[in-house]
């Protein structure tokens, strides 16, 4: 307790200002403890009534609000504990009986942060609903697909939207890999050495909906891999969502011209009154940061930290909390957001007036009558540059022109368009459009299969 201590060191020490948050899986895993230590006969079932009746009281007092936190107390645990004393008196002391805060803080984050991890996956999958939606609702839109930010050749919108839904997807399974190793049930581990009171790990397992207990008592104590975890997964998930966020900004600019952000996630200048800014997604792209930074700063707390139990694991809470927040707002303002894109088919349609795009296809077609592909790229290359010069697309060029750089070409040359293009790329996992309505159909599966 911090009573005697001065203000300053009070202040410093305390943490109940932040982990007050874990005051429902504090209380959740103390009710849990107090009916096992009656079940082994370690206290009475009287004793354990009494204080699983006064736990319940603590509970709804903070669920009103109108707990009396204290720095006095330091954390969430002491907390509890104080005001478990005041409303059923001493044999609130034999709450505490074979459990440390060591082993306590380990599981209140366990059970908080595999919460959390369900949560963030409905999230992702609400986007990846968002994404397919979109893909389906315009499966028959043509945009330039860029590599290095140069047009590069025609792909489906709606390809290009389920790439972000592979890359949510290969998220959510990141966040069910961390679950597993979340879902370890530490208490019982003590201080640091285990407890010497006949308790039964598993049962407390079990009534925790655990799948396991934790192998050895120094590790279960120390260990934050599982917060480690989440922060990775939430830096891989948000740098993802950054892309997207980066190429609606892009996209929605006037150079660009695909889409028009809906007012309503958009903000005017105080300046200048045509402007509609884009800020979610640019707030979006920024957040990146704090979230590789909490991973990092983890990271760090954790680096050539001693065993077990040091008070720098305190410092565990508040990076994972804004990062849980970060994530959680950033996804579903994201999936809202998507609900309400337009797209802008002629702004679209203009970047697609220069048929250059089409250049691999021109290349494909003397590859497919006898020419060896290098060859062709090279004849190409000669023929784009001379129908850049001219300021002619491909389809405005005569079949003289062509056949000044190769006697191959023939009248079928005109057949080569976009859509042929689009129609052509029908390797698995292209961008035909067999291909794309079967990747939405897929999509579908996935995201029924795992409700
Ligand atoms: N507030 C502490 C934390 O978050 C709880 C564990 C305290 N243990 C201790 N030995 N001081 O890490």
């Amino acid at each position: 307790m911090l009573k005697d201590k001065n203000k300053q060191v009070r202040d410093y020490l305390a943490s109940i200002s932040f982990d007050q948050r874990l005051y429902k899986e504090d209380i959740e895993g103390s009710i849990a403890h107090v009916r096992m230590l009656s079940k082994q006969g370690i206290i009475s079932k009287e004793e354990s009534d009494k204080i699983v009746s006064g736990l319940n009281s603590v509970f709804e007092e903070i669920k009103q609000g109108i707990f009396p936190f204290s720095t006095e107390f330091e954390d969430i645990h002491m907390n509890i504990e104080a005001r478990l004393f005041e409303l059923i008196g001493s044999i609130a002391g034999k709450l505490h009986t074979a459990r440390s805060r060591n082993d306590q803080i380990a599981l209140d984050l366990r059970l908080f942060i595999r919460q959390r991890i369900s949560d963030t996956i409905n999230d992702l999958k609400d986007l990846q609903k968002s994404l397919v939606e979109l893909a389906e609702e315009n499966i028959s839109i043509i945009i330039p697909g860029y590599t290095h930010l140069q047009r590069a050749q025609p792909i489906l919108l709606s390809h290009h939207l389920l790439a972000y839904f592979e890359m949510f997807q290969r998220d959510k399974e990141r966040f069910e890999d961390c679950l597993k190793r979340t879902n370890i049930m530490p208490l019982g581990s003590g201080a640091i050495a285990g407890v010497s009171y006949p308790i039964d790990r598993n049962y407390l397992a079990k009534s925790l909906d655990f799948n396991s207990i934790s192998n050895n008592s120094l590790d279960a104590v120390s260990d934050r891999d599982f917060v480690i975890e989440y922060h990775a997964a939430s830096a891989i998930s948000i740098m993802h969502l950054s892309r997207i966020a980066e190429e609606l900004i892009l996209w929605s600019s006037a150079e660009f011209g695909f889409i028009q952000l809906n007012e309503s996630f958009t903000s005017g200048s105080s300046i200048m009154p045509q402007k509609k800014n884009p800020d979610i997604a640019e707030l979006t792209r920024s957040k990146t940061g704090r979230i590789f930074g909490n991973l990092v700063a983890i990271l760090t707390s954790m680096k050539a930290l001693p065993l077990a139990y040091n008070r720098d694991l305190q410092e565990d809470k508040e990076g994972i909390f804004d990062t849980i927040d970060t994530l959680h707002y950033s996804l579903n303002i994201f999936t809202a957001m998507l609900k309400t894109i337009h797209i802008n088919e002629t702004g679209i349609n203009n970047a697609l007036k220069q048929d250059y795009l089409l250049a691999t296809d021109i290349a494909d077609y003397l590859t497919k009558k006898g020419m060896p592909f290098r060859e062709a790229h090279s004849v190409i290359y000669k023929l784009s540059n001379y129908a850049i010069s001219q300021a002619k697309n491909f389809n405005e060029l005569s079949l003289e022109e062509y056949n000044n750089y190769s006697a191959l070409f023939d009248g079928d040359i005109y057949d080569i368009s976009l859509k042929s293009s689009i129609a052509a790329r029908n390797s698995t996992g292209g961008t035909s459009t067999k291909q794309v309505k079967a990747a939405i159909n897929r999509c579908w599966i996935i995201l029924k299969d795992e409700i």
